[in-house]
């Protein structure tokens, strides 16, 4: 038997503490809630409620819930009206609180016999409701994009793959200075395509890494060997060191040449002719890690650039897409590693990597 009803700001109607406290959890519940009989009468309404529909609670009471929602507005063919027979309905309810766009929900007490001894009805404001809705469709739509552009941009690498090397092949070829000079701007522009796609490849699937014993100053003497020529035309110095007592580090030999990619491609970006790139390896015996940086003589970074600097889509260049950094840091953390950058001294910065070797 439910008696709990209370008209708002009366206490002495209560008939004992239960009441009391079944009445006080109904006005907790940030929810519009009223409780009817097996008639469809109210017995209970929470002030909530009662001030949506703009009635006062002890005015409610007695008044068929359905009836009353029809006049504030529920179309009769609502299928919140359509739930006697034990459905239960949860929903839009628009029109009833006005601007805000409404859910609501009703649930069935039942007899033994399986019979309607009345039930709740709960209405509340759906705007965050459906605010969340609404992202989390346009994140599932972004996420399709996402992985058509992905699938996309894998095939494009194919072609471009053959188009490098007939340009190499050409290369070899071509003596005439200024035809060689667009061989080498259409170089430089697909190695530009190609490690955008590398980088928006490997953001779209991370993956984790396959790790596996790699020699790491192997790896950058292979990078060393992309690179030489461009640090050559540019004029920039190229100095590198490792420690002797390092030992296989166990990387993913190809996630870790993107990093080393993206960070040498900064260096080489903001270092001047006359400058000086420095790679040094070391191994930090104790802690069983290896230390990797690369040290140019650039610009630096600024003070405010700085706390963005690993955000995705971050950059200060114009053709840049920011998404280097972000990468090499999706990458070393993967490997259970930190990355770090940090303004020298006296000019330029230094990114600094540390993985465990093991
Ligand atoms: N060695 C560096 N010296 C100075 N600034 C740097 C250096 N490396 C990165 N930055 C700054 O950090 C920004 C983000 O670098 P990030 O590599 O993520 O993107 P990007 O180089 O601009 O574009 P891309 O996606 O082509 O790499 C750069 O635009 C630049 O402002
Ligand atoms: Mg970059």
């Amino acid at each position: 038997m439910l008696r709990f009803l209370k008209p708002k700001g009366v206490t002495h109607s209560l008939n004992n503490s239960t009441d009391l406290i079944l009445y006080q959890a109904l006005e907790a519940i940030p929810l519009g809630i009223a409780v009817f009989d097996g008639a469809g009468k109210i017995v209970a309404v929470n002030s909530n409620l009662s001030e949506v529909f703009g009635v006062a609670s002890h005015e409610v009471r007695g008044y068929n819930l359905e009836r009353l929602l029809r006049e504030k507005g529920l179309p009769p063919d609502h299928p919140l009206f359509q739930t006697h027979a034990g459905k239960e309905y949860t929903g839009p309810a628009a029109p009833l609180t006005g601007c805000h766009p409404s859910y609501a929900s009703t649930h069935y007490f039942k007899g033994d016999g399986g019979e309607s001894q009345g039930g709740v009805f709960v209405l509340w404001n759906a705007r965050c409701q459906q605010e969340l809705e609404q992202a989390v469709f346009k994140a599932e739509r972004l996420a399709i994009m996402g992985q058509l552009a992905a699938i996309a941009l894998h095939e494009v690498r194919n072609p471009l793959s053959a188009i490098k090397g007939f340009l190499q092949l050409l290369r070899r070829e071509l003596e005439d200075a200024r035809q060689l000079e667009y061989v080498e701007v259409m170089l430089e522009a697909l190695d530009r395509v190609n490690n955008l796609i590398t980088n928006y490849l490997r953001l779209a699937k991370p993956g984790t890494p396959e790790r596996q014993p790699c020699d790491l100053e192997k790896l950058i003497h292979e990078l060393i060997i992309l690179y030489k020529s461009e640090l050559k035309n540019k004029g920039i110095g190229f100095l590198f060191s490792c420690h002797s007592e390092l030992p296989p580090v166990r990387l993913d030999r190809e996630q870790f040449h993107q990093v080393l990619v993206n960070l040498l491609k900064n260096a080489v970006e903001v270092t001047s002719a006359g400058g000086e790139i420095r790679i040094g390896i070391e191994y930090l015996k104790e802690k069983d890690m290896a230390l990797l940086f690369v040290r140019d003589t650039g610009i630096g970074i600024s003070e405010e650039a700085l706390p963005r600097i690993f955000d995705p889509f971050f950059t200060t260049r114009e053709k840049g897409t920011g998404l280097g950094l972000y990468v090499c840091r999706e990458i070393v953390m993967n490997h259970g590693g930190e990355i770090q950058i940090a303004n020298n001294p006296d000019k330029g910065c230094t990114v600094t990597i540390t993985v465990p070797c093991s």
